[in-house]
């Protein structure tokens, strides 16, 4: 017996999309009572679905392949052309596995030590200024944290307009006009940075610590033992260096989860790891970041006797699943406590992505981030004082990447003595 997929007709443009935002697969299973439905996105054939088996089958690379799914707009400015993002099997796999090989457990906590170090000289400078913007601030810290980690040299002149750049990349996903125009520049330039910095490791003329992102990017070799070309090595560079500036994002909503929740702040200050982790946990499940997923069918095959066709899109719901009620007991409150005794697989909570991060094309910085947070978290609950005038914080959800108008101010930052 065969079961149809629900179909709905919606134009699927671009602007439809980007008006709705991060509601916009949400709203439409509520609409039609469904966890899956076929439509028209981009012009083209498309399935939807969301929850943890629909994230199962979305990994399964038997079925889906991403090197055809990516839209030039993104190509041109969050992902770069040529990196681990359009690969696919044997070939994913090996590039995926030197991205892995920088995730030690020495090398997750050195980035979280140069955070650390990071967050108090900023302090000492903020100390001297009458408001901080913390998401402006959070992305020169990010990026000194990133090029320290990487073996990245950055001069001091260079790092607000770097972090600018590296921002409008994300900035450009769900922007039309100027600000996807903004993004392409923008990876222009930060391309020809990294190729540099890849030639110059190459020639000699830099020495990049042993173990460094940098070095292992720039020595990698492909399946046929041909280094990767100056450009694509490049892009994996960015590939390091672009979402670590991102997690900017996150140590905003976490201060904004801090004021808005005032009893995690204290229990942050105490330096207690665990809560840190789940604080951490639960800023990646309650705040907006990553919208949705797409890869493309690549042969026909049925699953719970729907009909998947080749060719069809695929797009997978992050935000809706991160505030269904079926997985987290009352979605729409922030209650880190949640993942105390969490017992997830690997397909419930995805803001990273889901499945395997070796195998799959799972974030390959997710415990970076988490390790960069709980460090963040920490330092902003624990180590300064600052007043919160008050301000704009609302967030707009068509807005893709979100982004609150006043960017979270703070006024007369103190460091703790
Ligand atoms: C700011 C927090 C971050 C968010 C929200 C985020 C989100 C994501 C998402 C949704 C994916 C796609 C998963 C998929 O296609 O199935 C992804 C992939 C990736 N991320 Fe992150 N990420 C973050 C931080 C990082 C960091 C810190 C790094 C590096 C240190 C990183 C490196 C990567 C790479 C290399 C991929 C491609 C993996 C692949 O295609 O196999 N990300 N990320």
């Amino acid at each position: 017996m065969t079961r149809v997929i629900p179909e709905t007709e919606m134009s699927g443009s671009t602007t439809d999309i980007l008006r709705e935002g991060y509601r916009y697969i949400p709203d439409h299973m509520e609409e039609l009572g469904t966890d899956i439905y076929r439509t028209r996105i981009l012009g083209q054939k498309s399935i939807v679905m969301t929850g943890p088996e629909a994230v199962e089958l979305f990994y399964n690379e038997r079925y889906f392949e991403r090197s055809t799914a990516i839209p030039p707009r993104v190509r041109s400015t969050l992902f770069g052309t040529g990196g681990v993002q359009v690969l696919d099997d044997r070939q994913h796999r090996h590039r995926k596995a030197m991205f892995m090989s920088l995730m030690t457990m020495p090398r997750l906590q050195l980035i979280a030590e140069i955070a650390a170090e990071q967050w108090e000289n900023a302090a000492r400078k903020w100390e001297k200024e009458k408001t901080v913007v913390l998401f402006d601030e959070a992305q020169k810290v990010m990026l000194r944290t990133a090029c320290r980690w990487a073996g990245v040299p950055l001069q001091e002149k260079d790092t607000a307009k770097r972090a600018k750049q590296l921002t409008e990349l994300v900035d450009a996903l769900g922007g039309v006009g100027p600000r996807y125009w903004k993004g392409v520049l923008a990876r222009h330039s930060v391309d020809e940075w990294m190729a540099e910095v890849i030639k110059q490791e190459r020639s000699g003329k830099l020495r990049a610590p042993e173990g460094s992102p940098l070095r292992v990017i720039s020595r990698h070799q492909e399946l046929d033992g041909s280094p990767l070309s100056t450009h694509t090595a490049a892009v994996e560079l960015v590939n390091i260096i672009r979402p670590i500036t991102a997690i900017s994002w996150y140590v905003m909503f976490g201060a904004m989860a801090m004021l808005a929740n005032p009893e995690t702040r204290g229990r942050l200050a105490t330096g207690e790891e665990t809560y840190a982790h789940m604080f951490t946990q639960e800023v990646r499940r309650f705040y907006p970041f990553g919208p949705f997923l797409g890869a493309r069918v690549r042969r026909n095959f049925r699953w719970k006797d729907m009909r998947f066709r080749k060719g069809e899109l695929v797009f997978l719901d992050i935000f809706g699943m991160n505030r269904d009620g079926r997985l987290w007991e009352e979605p729409d409150r922030f209650i880190p406590e949640r993942f105390r005794n969490w017992t997830g697989t690997p397909f419930d909570f995805i803001p990273q992505g889901g499945g395997d991060h070796y195998l799959g094309h799972r974030c390959a910085g997710e415990w970076v981030t988490i390790e960069v947070m709980r460090e963040s978290m920490q330092f902003l609950a624990g180590k300064i004082d600052y007043r919160i005038p008050s301000q704009n914080l609302h967030m707009d959800l068509g807005r893709i990447p979100i982004m609150p108008e006043s960017r979270f101010i703070m006024t007369d930052v103190r460091l703790k003595r």
